[in-house]
């Protein structure tokens, strides 16, 4: 059911959270299946509507950094300066797991961590007063929903959705180990390589860790943020082999008739790309045809997003 996110909406969504239940809830990247971080019961019941492999451990969601470092032994320098920067936002922090701690799904011995900057999100945190497991909202490998309606669509099991209105970035978090010397890029998202340059200084990047040493996030598989349609990306989309059951999801350019004609500015476009892949799904499209986009950096989260939908 979906419900409005007034403060009826949150205390019913907070009492089902208490008693072991799971919740979708907004937040500003995509929508998330909540749970209670450490009942391992609830994040079984993540795991089972999901249909997630039970080796992809889950990002929790807390309130603020003090919250953060409770969840980390040790707790970085450098994650208090990227957590001064970028929180409440779209960066999550791996760290090392506090002992104490039961594991969030796979156990790694680490632990993914972000404060949401979403206020629906925050005023659920407070009400629950427990740290949030969410994925994102959706059947694993497929499209992550940007509203509440796209939820139920793919998970219509679940009890109870929050609606927060269309999501704000429309895109994942990006996801930044910080347990070894130098930061690692481990998925690209909604935040910027340059913005986290310009704290941590240097950032290794999945294909630059030559050492053997790399383990990309667990999460990063081949195929993912997959549409039912099968698709293809192209150069140049070539209105001749473009028919009924053939979409077209291109940025700025000639019109196709009943092509998604996205933005220019990689921010718009990625605010847009998941709703506009859900249209061409819900349109019964066999086939959609991407234009790539541009091979620069700013377009990196979304060429890494259209890739694995294309795998
Ligand atoms: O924007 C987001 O991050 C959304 C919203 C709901 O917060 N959540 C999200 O969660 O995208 P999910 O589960 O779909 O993606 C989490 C990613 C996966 O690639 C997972 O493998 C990685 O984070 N991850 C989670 N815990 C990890 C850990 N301990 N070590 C390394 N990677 C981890
Ligand atoms: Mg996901």
């Amino acid at each position: 059911m979906i419900v409005r996110a007034d403060a009826a909406g949150v205390r019913r969504a907070a009492e089902l959270l208490r008693a072991g239940s799971v919740v979708a809830f907004p937040t500003e990247t995509v929508y998330g299946l909540g749970a209670d971080a450490f009942s391992p019961t609830a994040v079984g019941e993540i795991y089972r509507l999901k249909n997630r492999p039970s080796w992809n451990p889950l990002i929790v969601h807390v309130a603020d950094v003090a919250a953060a470092r409770k969840l980390a032994d040790p707790w970085p320098a450098v994650a208090d300066e990227l957590a001064a920067a970028f929180w409440p936002g779209p960066l999550t922090l791996v760290v090392r797991r506090a002992p104490h701690l039961t594991q969030v799904g796979a156990d790694t011995g680490t632990i993914a961590i972000r404060v949401p900057a979403h206020d629906v999100a925050l005023r659920l945190l407070a009400a629950t007063d427990l740290p949030l497991a969410a994925p994102s909202a959706n059947r694993s490998e497929s499209i992550s929903p940007t509203t509440a309606e796209h939820v139920l669509r793919s998970l219509p099991e679940v009890p109870l959705v929050l609606d927060g209105g269309p999501a704000s970035w429309g895109i994942e978090s990006t996801v930044l180990d910080v347990t070894g010397e130098v930061p690692r890029l481990l998925r690209p998202g909604a935040l910027g390589l340059r913005e986290i340059r310009e704290v941590t200084g240097a950032l290794a990047l999945p294909n630059e860790v030559a050492d053997g040493s790399a383990r990309p996030s667990p999460g990063m598989s081949r195929r993912h943020y997959a549409p039912r349609a099968k698709l293809i990306l192209v150069d140049e989309v070539d209105p001749a082999s473009v028919d009924d059951s053939v979409g077209v999801l291109t940025y700025e350019t000639a019109a196709i008739p009943g092509a998604e004609i996205l933005s220019a500015d990689p921010r718009e476009y990625a605010a847009d790309l998941y709703a506009a892949l859900h249209r061409l799904d819900d349109a019964g499209m066999s086939t959609i045809l991407v234009r790539t986009p541009p091979p620069t950096e700013e377009w990196l989260a979304i060429r890494d997003r259209l890739s694995r939908a294309a795998a």
